[in-house]
């Protein structure tokens, strides 16, 4: 394994056992809410120190890009991390929740981690080699159909923006695929599409954090990642398409009419 991200994997570990170790705790949490369905809690503010620890520990010149805390140092060198995907799900105890670390060197992800602390499933890639969940290689599924498609996506909760255009959407793949789902972990829906669990998946105004690492994993398992409109503006923009090479272009196909230019 790659150095670096055997300390990602780490520091992954480290902050899923803490965030394992808490879902016994969690109607007594501190919680605070950041926006609109967007809340906060210990949990994730302690996940995202223990991981920041465990990787400035190992390199200290190295710049950090975390959702709760934010931009730190400069370098070639960037860790960016969400320490709780799906917090709303982990306040609830709903067991579908993980911690992405993905590191991009000169504006290029070359390492990704994704952990469930729940299930232990550990996916893990690294540029020109591959991904994988636990010891095995990832691939991305073959399915061809869209009628047979599963896909993934998150419902737009924070900002109401495009919503509209998401239902629409939402109501075209309902009538067209085998069925829409929404766990909501951004990051392991993304683990999941490179995994094969989902033969595509759509979202609207994530972060980066949300996407980092689980895009390195889709395209490391052969599967296809852009924007909605086919473009290569995810990481900016949060509005991303993912599928195997087959359902990708079918997905995009789908959602063009309903794109607004604020989602192409
Ligand atoms: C959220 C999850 C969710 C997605 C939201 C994200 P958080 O992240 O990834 O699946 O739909 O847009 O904000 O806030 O739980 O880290
Ligand atoms: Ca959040
Ligand atoms: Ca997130
Ligand atoms: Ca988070």
């Amino acid at each position: 394994m790659h150095p670096m991200l055997n300390i990602a994997v780490k520091a992954a570990r480290r902050a899923g056992n803490l965030i394992h170790r808490s879902t016994d705790k969690i109607d007594h949490l501190t919680i605070t809410k950041k926006s609109h369905a967007d809340f906060v809690s210990e949990v994730d503010r302690a996940a995202e120190q223990t991981i920041i620890q465990t990787l400035l520990d190992a390199y200290p010149d190295h710049a950090i890009l975390a959702e709760e805390s934010g931009a730190h140092g400069e370098s070639d060198f960037v860790w960016i991390i969400d320490p709780l995907d799906g917090t709303t799900n982990f306040l609830h105890g709903f067991p579908q929740f993980s911690v992405s670390i993905a590191l991009q060197h000169k504006g290029i992800i070359t390492q990704a981690v994704i952990y469930d602390p729940t299930k232990n499933e550990l996916f893990t890639a690294t540029r020109g080699r591959g991904a994988f969940l636990n010891d095995k290689r990832l691939r991305v599924s073959k399915r061809i159909h869209m009628a047979d498609a599963l896909i993934g996506t998150g419902f737009p909760y924070t900002n109401f923006e495009h919503m509209d255009a998401y239902i629409g959407i939402f109501r075209d793949l309902m009538q067209q695929t085998s069925g829409l789902r929404r766990p909501g972990s951004a990051a392991l829906d993304l683990a999941w599409m490179a995994a094969g669990r989902y033969d595509g998946f759509f979202e609207t105004g994530l972060k980066v954090w949300d996407i980092a690492a689980g895009t390195l994993l889709i395209t490391e398992a052969g599967g296809m990642v852009s924007d909605l409109s086919g473009g290569d503006t995810f990481l900016k923009t949060g509005h991303i398409c993912a599928g195997n090479a087959e359902i990708h272009p079918k997905l995009l196909e789908i959602i063009a009419p309903h794109l607004s230019d604020a989602l192409k």
